[in-house]
């Protein structure tokens, strides 16, 4: 099956993106995670890639899309795979379909702006392993350490207050409009996140027939 997730900063694309790859054996490709590793080692994609992100800007979208094509190519996604964050324009859309590539369900996650807000302002990141956690939701035991692997936990840079509205109305203007775009393809189906990360699991895997 290949999948692709929408919805807004931290609407939990990330979250779901690691249940649906468990449970149905397909991996999950993040963009973001794959630009937030460059930019880590230093490379020329991720100098190239830093100033965009931290100011909640979206990368060019001819370097978006020569990864993606990439990471799709390699023996691991032969059976399907999940899209978490790319598509995020229509020209990445395009660019998608240029490539023959089959989409069998996009999955729209509903989350309404000032949940997101909470939600992103909150969120602690593993700074060596990516682990994710929520001062309020999730904390891990030790403030300011990882759980998983014992590495600092920090803020991202892309997730403090006015960096965040800046990625909503970029996710407003220019990824929203996929919805109308997949829609006409049929493929379209919206899930209305939950406050529990359990339920909104269970309407995911609901929508996707599992
Ligand atoms: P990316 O990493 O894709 O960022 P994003 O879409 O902003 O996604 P996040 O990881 O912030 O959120 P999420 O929806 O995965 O939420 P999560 O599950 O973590 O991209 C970063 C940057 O890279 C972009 O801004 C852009 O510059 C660039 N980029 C990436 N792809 C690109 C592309 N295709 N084109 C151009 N540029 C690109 O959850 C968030 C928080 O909420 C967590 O703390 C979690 O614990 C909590 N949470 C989740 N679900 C629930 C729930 N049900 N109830 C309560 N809390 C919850």
């Amino acid at each position: 099956m290949n999948l692709i997730l929408l919805g807004a900063p931290g609407a939990g694309k990330g979250t779901q993106a690691e249940v649906i790859c468990d449970h149905l054996q397909i991996p999950a490709i993040s963009t973001g995670n794959i630009l937030r590793e460059a930019v880590k080692n230093g490379s020329e994609l991720g100098l190239k890639a830093k100033s965009f992100m931290d100011s909640g800007a979206l990368v060019p979208d001819e370097v978006v899309i020569n990864i993606l094509k990439e990471r799709i190519a390699q023996d691991d996604c032969k059976k399907g795979f999940i899209l978490d964050g790319f598509p995020r324009t229509v020209p990445q859309a395009e660019a998608l379909d240029a490539m023959g590539v089959q989409i069998d369900c996009v999955l729209s996650l509903e989350v309404a702006d000032e949940a997101i807000m909470q939600r992103l302002s909150g969120r602690r990141v593993c700074q060596d392993c990516g682990a994710s956690y929520h001062i309020d939701y999730k904390p891990s035991k030790v403030e300011g350490v990882c759980d998983r692997c014992g590495g600092k936990t920090v803020q991202r840079k892309d997730d403090e207050p006015e960096t965040i509205k800046d990625r909503l109305n970029v996710y407003h203007t220019q990824t929203e409009p996929l919805k109308a775009y997949y829609s006409k393809t049929g493929k379209l189906v919206t899930v209305e996140g939950q406050e529990e990360v359990a339920d909104t699991t269970a309407l995911v895997l609901k929508a996707l027939g599992e």
